[in-house]
């Protein structure tokens, strides 16, 4: 159950935030990213969105999000959510805000695995690229970047930049190791050190995790979906495995 509460989003993330008090040591330490990244450059992840519910999610098509299933309460109709698209700022002027029509929530979500859903939105927005799913295991190795605008530390507010990190591929053995049968290996990738100090944390759930693949190209290997605490050694980031659900995603796409 305390594993379950480290998927609330921003919003279940304030109220953790002001139950629980971090200690002020570390506060003149440089503000970190995620959990001990850098700031995003503006355009250098164009396809990053932000989403009201204080959600990360990515623009898998001009008019559909792919973000996490704890992130929504289900599918149907809605018009909710705004999704916020095309600046790292996200009080830029310049920013592109749209609202959701319709949120599909994956087919058996339970709590456990199969962290996904769709956002369509009213509109689609055309200026920006899309990300491309990865739809073979080929990608699920190497060195990730998270982004989000989720908490720079275990227990922290939510950003107004992108913050961005890079994370290495852990096995799903040694996330077992950590983390026992809360992890559903076939639906899980995990990432992180195992000295802990960078992660994605409260309110980048729903994000991507991405790499190159191998023409250069950005592709989404990963959803933020959970982990213990945030950054904490010993315990990766757990992302909902891409791969896995790729044909399930793309036709819900595009039927939404
Ligand atoms: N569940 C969190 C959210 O809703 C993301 C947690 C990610 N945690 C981690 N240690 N990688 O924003």
């Amino acid at each position: 159950m305390v594993r379950a509460l480290q998927k609330l989003a921003a919003a279940g993330a304030v109220v953790l935030a002001a139950v629980s008090l971090q200690p002020t040591t570390t506060a003149s330490a440089a503000p970190a990213p995620v959990v001990g990244g850098t700031r995003a450059a503006q355009g250098e992840f164009p396809w990053m969105v932000r989403l009201s519910m204080g959600c990360g999610g990515s623009l898998i098509t001009p008019q559909v999000v792919l973000t996490a299933a704890h992130c929504v309460s289900g599918s149907g109709a809605n018009t909710s959510i705004t999704a916020t698209a095309g600046v790292v700022d996200l009080q830029s002027s310049s920013a592109i805000k749209v609202r959701s029509t319709k949120v599909l929530q994956a087919p058996g979500y339970t709590g456990q695995g199969k962290d996904w859903a769709l956002i369509k939105l009213a509109s689609p927005i055309t200026s920006l690229p899309n990300l491309k799913i990865a739809d073979t295991t080929a990608y699920n190795n190497g060195t990730f970047t998270v982004a989000g605008w989720g908490a720079a530390r275990e227990g922290g507010g939510q950003q107004r930049y992108l913050l961005k990190a890079n994370v290495p591929f852990v096995s799903d053995a040694s996330c077992q190791a950590a983390y026992g049968s809360d992890l559903v290996p076939s639906d899980e990738i995990c990432a992180g050190y195992s000295q802990g100090g960078v992660d994605t944390c409260q309110g980048d759930s729903g994000g991507p995790m991405f790499r190159k693949d191998n023409n250069g190209a950005w592709i989404q290997v990963g959803i933020v979906s959970w982990g213990e605490g945030c950054a904490r050694p010993g315990f990766p980031g757990v992302y909902t495995e891409v791969s896995t659900f790729a044909s399930a995603i793309t036709s819900a796409a595009a039927t939404l």
